[in-house]
């Protein structure tokens, strides 16, 4: 699958952002620990959303996904398996492991896939499950956890920031005996919603929005309606577009305090935004200049904006610099920026980028899903056709983004994909 894009077009209007992938995907797996009706609206409707439905209707629920809601269901779990074939492209199995575990005691679920950007270990998740009384297998295909009587809630204390892994832990403490403290939780906006989820269901949890949290196991939880957040990088990657040069947008159905570090890296490179609040307008007039930045846990610079960015500083006069400290191997995109004419060197978890330099039209490759909606804006600058192949990525987290690109401007067009 390909995307074709005719650069240099300025983009200018209004983009709506969807449903936060990272929120669903977490919150769909926490429909196993409940034998209730559960409605979300605002689902996202990418690829990753759609393998952990179909992870989940493997497990025995039934439900229906149309346009942007899920209606789903799962009385009872008719099998404990989650197939590599459903989720080899996704996280999907990895969340699904500590809610499986809770509410039947087995889970047998496939080694988890999702972007090659480095290492994604996983050793505090089964840590912790370990310690709730799990005993678990792990092997190059599967890993096995059984518990042959209820989880145990534990006092335990993350060794290092973990979104999924904070995720897992409380969806199976939902369901533990007793009450589990978790400590040094990640806290992300994503984690956010799924407390307020999972208290919907019944949930016992207190310490929302801190980094300890507190949770009195329950034997199963109800049924439930949400609406999920906004989509936090896709919002970033938007804002990051109407920042490229010549380009002004507003971008609605946003929260400006979910993405306030980039917003403020952004005005301090130059870029001119005006913040409501729920959309963000923001322009390039008047000259940016160069930065030097990190990625860090949530509330600093997201590592899932960090090669949308660095499309923009390679349009930006003098040196900037972006320090990747999540991942151990997120810099695949830079590459292929250099083939469309950036300046572009890495030194060992660092980017240093020399710009500005102009782009021209060529075909690239996408890595990962960040990665491709980086060469994408990098596509929307160049001058003439490039062409980003392995475009899949995009499907998987940003949703109808060619076609909300078009609504802006942007010639730019799936190769390959029906009705897009
Ligand atoms: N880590 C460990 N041990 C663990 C867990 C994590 O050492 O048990 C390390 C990882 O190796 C990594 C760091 O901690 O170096 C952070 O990993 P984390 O567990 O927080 O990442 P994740 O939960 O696998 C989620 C998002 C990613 C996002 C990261 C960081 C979901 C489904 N995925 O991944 O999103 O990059 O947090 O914010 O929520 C994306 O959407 O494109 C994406 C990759």
């Amino acid at each position: 699958m390909k995307i074709l894009i005719k650069g240099k077009k300025q983009l200018s209007g209004s983009v709506k952002i969807s449903g936060a992938k990272n929120a669903a995907l977490p919150e769909l797996a926490a429909v196993i620990l409940s034998s209730g009706d559960l409605e979300f609206s605002d689902v996202p409707q990418v690829e990753d959303i759609k393998v952990m439905f179909r992870a989940l209707e493997n497990l025995g629920a039934a439900g229906e996904f149309t346009d942007s809601r899920i209606k789903i269901k799962l009385p009872e779990i008719r099998s404990n398996l989650v197939p590599r074939e459903i989720v080899e492209t996704s996280r999907a199995s990895i969340l699904i492991l500590g809610p499986l575990l809770a509410r039947s005691g087995y889970a047998e679920v496939s080694n988890p896939g999702g972007c090659p950007i480095g290492d994604r270990r996983i050793n505090f998740h089964l840590d912790g499950l370990s310690k709730m009384g799990a005993k678990i297998e792990t092997g190059a295909e599967h890993i096995i956890a059984r518990a042959d009587t209820p989880l145990q809630g534990i006092d335990y204390r993350f060794p290092g920031k973990t979104v999924t892994g904070t995720e897992n832990l409380l969806m199976a403490a939902a369901l533990a005996r007793g009450t589990t403290i978790l400590r040094n939780c990640a806290l992300e906006p994503e984690i956010g919603d799924l407390i307020d989820l999972l208290q919907k269901m019944g949930a016992d949890i207190s310490g929302k929005n801190s980094d300890t949290l507190i949770i009195k196991g329950k034997p199963i939880l109800d049924g439930a309606r949400h609406k999920i957040i906004p989509d936090r990088i896709e919002m970033g990657t938007y804002v990051i577009a109407g920042a490229l040069p010549g380009n002004e947008i507003t971008v609605e159905n946003a929260v400006p305090a979910y993405i306030r570090s980039l917003l403020d890296i952004l005005k301090k490179i130059g870029v001119h935004l005006i913040e409501d609040e729920d959309k963000i307008t923001v322009k390039a007039n008047g000259p940016l200049f160069p930065t030097d930045l990190e990625t860090e846990p949530y509330p600093g610079f997201p590592t899932d904006l960090q090669a949308q960015l660095t499309t923009l500083l390679t349009q930006v006069e003098g040196i900037s610099r972006v320090k990747e400290r999540i991942f151990n191997n997120r810099f695949k995109h830079a590459l292929e920026l250099n083939k469309l004419g950036a300046n572009i060197e890495i030194k060992e978890d660092t980017a240093i980028i020399k710009g500005k330099t102009g782009f021209k039209g060529r075909v690239i490759t996408a890595t990962d899903l960040r990665a491709s909606a980086a060469l994408v804006l990098g596509g929307l600058i160049a001058s003439g056709e490039t062409l980003v192949e392995n475009a899949y990525q995009l499907l998987r987290g940003y949703e109808d983004m060619p076609r909300k690109l078009r609504r802006l401007g942007a010639d730019i067009k799936f190769l390959g994909v029906e009705n897009e």
